[in-house]
């Protein structure tokens, strides 16, 4: 089969792979389209050390082929959305059949913008902060895959004020676009806020961004960090501060929760995966690259020159 692999000098090239062949519980899917995301940016760059050459995708739209053992013969042929722990930028990638779900009611390439920000974006709105009706959220990375979503479903949560926080302004025109309330661009973060401050506030930026966000949560105000886009620079917070205030500081990694809680992590999916098929939120697909063009889509992202969500077509 085609494979793109990352190799030892940071390049990505198409190459022919033996096909895998699925395991206890696996599924092999026939890849239509895979999800580009920020952890392709993350592997590049070595944040997530793997051993290369290394096949990336993280996110895959396609038909079931075959099944392993403890798998259900009759999801052959099913057109399914997964979450992979790698090899999504192939013809035929490996995925849990747990984390693989029934997409037959999307296009197979919103399917493949499902992926993992999804049920991200899900999970932080409503099993990690549990945004209230009538509660404030902020969102930084406002116009990206994540930010576009978690307006959504913050909206379908019930918060009445809705802020997100970008770039440029044309980022910011594109973000209206999602019921954001006011979008600001990132040079008048926080001063434009006058004194307001926010019930939940998503932080995927870190370093001095992140204390920023903690002085702009309101008091019992939920400080969800969930990536670190402008710096792996520690960060230090007084927890006594904290605990005076009354402000509380959540994670979320979706990686680990597939390690150790897949059923909770599916059952997200499967409320996020119901929400965009009944029409209620909307994955916007905004570009579809050709396996040759993956390096250059990927700096795309690392740039911030991206918006919604990119795919790679694969068959
Ligand atoms: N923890 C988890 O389980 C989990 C799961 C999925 C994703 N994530 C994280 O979620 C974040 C978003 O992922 P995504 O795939 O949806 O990517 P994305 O938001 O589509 O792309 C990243 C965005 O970050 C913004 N950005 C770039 N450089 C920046 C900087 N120096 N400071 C502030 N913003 C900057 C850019 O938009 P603007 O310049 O317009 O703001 C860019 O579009 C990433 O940090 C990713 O690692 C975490």
């Amino acid at each position: 089969m085609k494979a793109i692999v990352l190799d030892t000098d940071d390049q990505f090239r198409l190459t022919d792979l033996d096909e895998p062949t699925p395991g206890p519980g696996q599924v092999a899917i026939g890849v239509a389209y895979a999800g580009i995301q920020y952890g392709d940016v993350l592997v590049r760059n070595g944040h997530f050390p793997v051993p290369r050459p290394f096949v990336p995708g993280f996110e895959a739209a396609g038909r079931i082929i075959a099944v392993g053992d403890g798998v259900d013969q009759a999801r052959i042929g099913e057109q399914a959305t997964a979450l992979t722990s790698a090899g999504a930028y192939a013809e035929v990638v490996l995925a849990p059949a747990a984390l693989t779900f029934d997409a037959a009611a999307l296009d197979p390439r919103v399917a493949a913008g499902f992926g993992w920000v999804t049920p991200t974006a899900y999970d932080l709105i409503n099993t990690l902060t549990r945004v209230r009706p009538g509660e404030s959220v902020l969102i930084h990375a406002a116009a990206g895959g994540v930010g576009t979503l978690a307006v959504q479903f913050a909206k379908a949560a019930g918060a009445d004020r809705i802020v997100g926080v970008v770039g440029n302004s044309d980022q910011a025109d594109y973000a209206a676009n999602f019921g954001y309330h006011q979008v600001l661009v990132r040079e008048e973060f926080p001063d434009a806020l006058a004194d307001e401050h926010f019930e939940m506030i998503l932080d995927p930026i870190g370093g001095p961004t992140r204390h920023a966000n903690l002085e702009r949560l309101a008091p019992h105000g939920r400080l969800a960090v969930y990536g670190n886009i402008a710096t792996f620079e520690p960060v230090e917070i007084s927890v006594n501060d904290l605990l005076m205030q009354g402000k509380s500081l959540l994670t979320y990694n979706s990686n680990l929760l597939s390690q150790t809680h897949p059923d909770r992590l599916a059952d997200s999916a499967r409320q996020a995966l119901q929400l965009v098929t009944d029409g209620h939120v909307h994955i916007d697909i905004t570009a579809e690259y050709e396996p040759a063009d993956l390096g250059a889509a990927i700096q795309r992202l690392a740039d911030g020159a991206t918006r919604g969500k990119s795919i790679l077509r694969i068959a």
